[in-house]
């Protein structure tokens, strides 16, 4: 496949068109790394699912470039979701919507809901815009990593999961290093009350602050099919503990002021919940670089992106 370092725009075009001919595109944004492919082309996205391994029921988010296009795939679209819409987006929060009668089956897993989000990256904006251009209403992208595997957050990471599942007519565009780091909230916008079903860095907080609405979670006798659906997730092949004894050899992932235990081999030491989130996946990929068959994490404490990290931590520890 052809990366391409250079995101000028004559490159980006090349992008969009590769996508449009129905081949995958991998593109930066400031969670994670998606995987696209044109949101209504049917063998495009079946490709999604056979490069990542993923099931074909798991649904994927489509990725717009502005609040005008939610009409394109959505319908009955509550006026608190357009509030949210208005005040994160471009940014890292999906909303799950009904879809309307031009959204097919094979966009939404057989989902009557769609997820869309407009990601807050510049490369991938003007991929979204190019690819209008040329007819394109939406790129379906899930993380850019094999099943289950953690997400990628950076060119490096995307190579290691995805290099040998993609052709040399797939494009990855290199944006550098996601400046989040771990995926978007997903707020479930089909009932009275929003409710989260994926944590992220747009937290409960803000959202019933920008509301003034009571915001609900995700139980698991939710129907929708979203990451909770499957406790293990973001894993790496080293086994993780949550906040155990540290022995030598194991690797060590804990907020800067905390000691390293000795033997043990730091991985993290964030100085913020911020970088936290921005470098946890980059430190659980080292641990298997390193072939370390351990990791003890020492969970970040408190509310708001904390939240999120642990909830993406106990689904890595839980094999
Ligand atoms: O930050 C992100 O959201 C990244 C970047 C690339 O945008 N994407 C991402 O995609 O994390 P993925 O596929 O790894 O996770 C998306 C989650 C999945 O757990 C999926 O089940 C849920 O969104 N989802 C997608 N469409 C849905 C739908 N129609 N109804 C319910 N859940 C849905
Ligand atoms: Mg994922």
């Amino acid at each position: 496949m052809a990366i391409i370092s250079d995101t000028r725009h004559g490159q980006i075009k090349n992008a969009a068109k590769a996508l449009n001919a129905g081949h995958l595109v991998a593109f930066p944004t400031e969670t994670v790394y998606g995987l696209g492919a044109d949101a209504t082309n049917r063998e495009a996205i079946s490709r999604i699912y056979s490069v990542k391994g993923r099931p074909s029921d798991h649904p994927l988010i489509i990725h717009i470039s502005s609040i005008s296009m939610i009409d394109k795939w959505a319908t009955n679209v509550p006026e608190y979701a357009l509030k949210l819409a208005r005040e994160f987006w471009p940014g890292p929060m999906t909303l799950i919507l009904a879809k309307n009668i031009l959204a097919n089956n094979f966009s939404t897993g057989g989902q009557s809901q769609i997820a869309l989000r407009v990601p807050n990256h510049p490369v991938a904006l003007k991929l979204l815009l190019e690819f209008e251009k040329v007819g394109g209403l939406g790129i379906s992208a899930p993380s850019a990593n094999r099943f289950g595997a953690v997400s990628p957050t950076s060119v490096p990471d995307v190579l290691e999961e995805l290099d040998c599942f993609l052709n040399d007519k797939d494009v990855i565009l290199d944006g550098g290093a996601c400046e989040i780091g771990i995926e978007s909230t997903i707020i479930d916008c089909t009932q009275l009350n929003p409710k989260i079903l994926r944590n992220g860095v747009v937290t409960a907080e803000a959202i019933e602050e920008v509301l003034g609405l009571r915001v609900k979670f995700n139980h698991s006798s939710n129907k929708l099919r979203s990451s909770g659906m499957f406790d293990s997730h973001y894993s790496p092949r080293a086994q993780v503990l949550l906040d155990s004894k540290a022995y030598p050899y194991d690797g060590f992932i804990a907020m800067e002021n905390i000691k390293t235990p000795v033997g043990a081999i730091r991985l993290l030491s964030p100085k913020t919940i911020e970088e936290y989130a921005r470098n946890i996946y980059a430190a659980l990929r080292l641990a298997d670089q390193k072939k370390i068959s351990r990791i003890i994490v020492i969970q970040p404490k408190g509310k708001g992106t904390a939240v999120a990290i642990r909830e993406r931590l106990l689904k890595a520890s839980a094999k």
